[in-house]
């Protein structure tokens, strides 16, 4: 398909999610927040009793998911649960279930899906190496974790949960680990991905720099 995609893969609480959301309303293009995927399958599995590590029955749940995105807003059968996925608990989850192959390949579809006219800006781990692999435009963003700590401390209290800046700085450290570690779409950077490291970079710099970067390619 000649639909353009633009991939903004990294670690997290990097804040690629909120960038990629810029990118998308700049350009009128669609978005998908793939990670929102496996924290709903974690999010499902908590709800059922479903156990992290039962293979099959998570990926049948992925398959299965109920799932509404509208106005920035997620529902899960039917019931609001934006708030709820952003916490570290979900979090963590997800990164459990996203280390199963069957639950990748469960989700690989529903992803695709959201490849739709006039174009789709995504964030997540391996958008622009499995996923969507012909992306016009693919960016590795990324800050130091100490500084995405704060974005995530920041982006808690706002929401009105607790938060504890140490413990959040080791459960990103961990998750980080395992997300890299793990055989399947490990996070790194792709040979053919462009690094921003926005450690330093506001919002606002972060969007233009990807705006820039998928206007020279056009
Ligand atoms: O990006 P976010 O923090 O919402 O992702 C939650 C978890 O989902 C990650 O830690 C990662 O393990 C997994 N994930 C993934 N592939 C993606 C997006 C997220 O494995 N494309």
């Amino acid at each position: 398909t000649d639909i353009p995609v633009i991939a903004i893969d990294g670690p997290s609480a990097s804040g690629k999610g909120t960038v990629a959301a810029l990118v998308a309303r700049a350009l009128g293009f669609h978005y998908l927040d793939s990670g929102a995927l496996y924290r709903l399958t974690a999010l499902a599995a908590q709800r059922r009793g479903v156990a992290l590590d039962d293979e099959a029955a998570l990926a049948q749940l992925a398959r299965n998911l109920d799932v509404r995105f509208e106005g920035g807003e997620i529902w899960l059968d039917g019931e609001r649960v934006s708030d709820e996925l952003r916490t570290e608990r979900i979090g963590n989850g997800a990164s459990k279930v996203a280390a199963l192959p069957a639950v990748r390949t469960a989700l690989l579809e529903r992803q695709r899906a959201f490849r739709q006219a006039p174009g789709l800006v995504t964030d997540g781990r391996d958008m622009g190496s499995v996923v969507f692999p012909d992306a016009a435009t693919k960016i590795f963003l990324t800050a130091s974790a100490e500084e995405r700590a704060q974005r995530r401390y920041k982006q808690l209290m706002e929401k009105g949960f607790d938060a504890n800046l140490s413990n959040l700085l080791e459960e990103l450290s961990e998750r980080d680990a395992r997300d890299a570690a793990r055989s399947v779409a490990p996070l790194k950077q792709g040979a053919d991905a462009i690094l921003l490291e926005t450690t330093h970079l506001s919002i606002d710099q972060a969007v233009a720099t990807v705006l820039a970067c998928y206007q020279a390619r056009q």
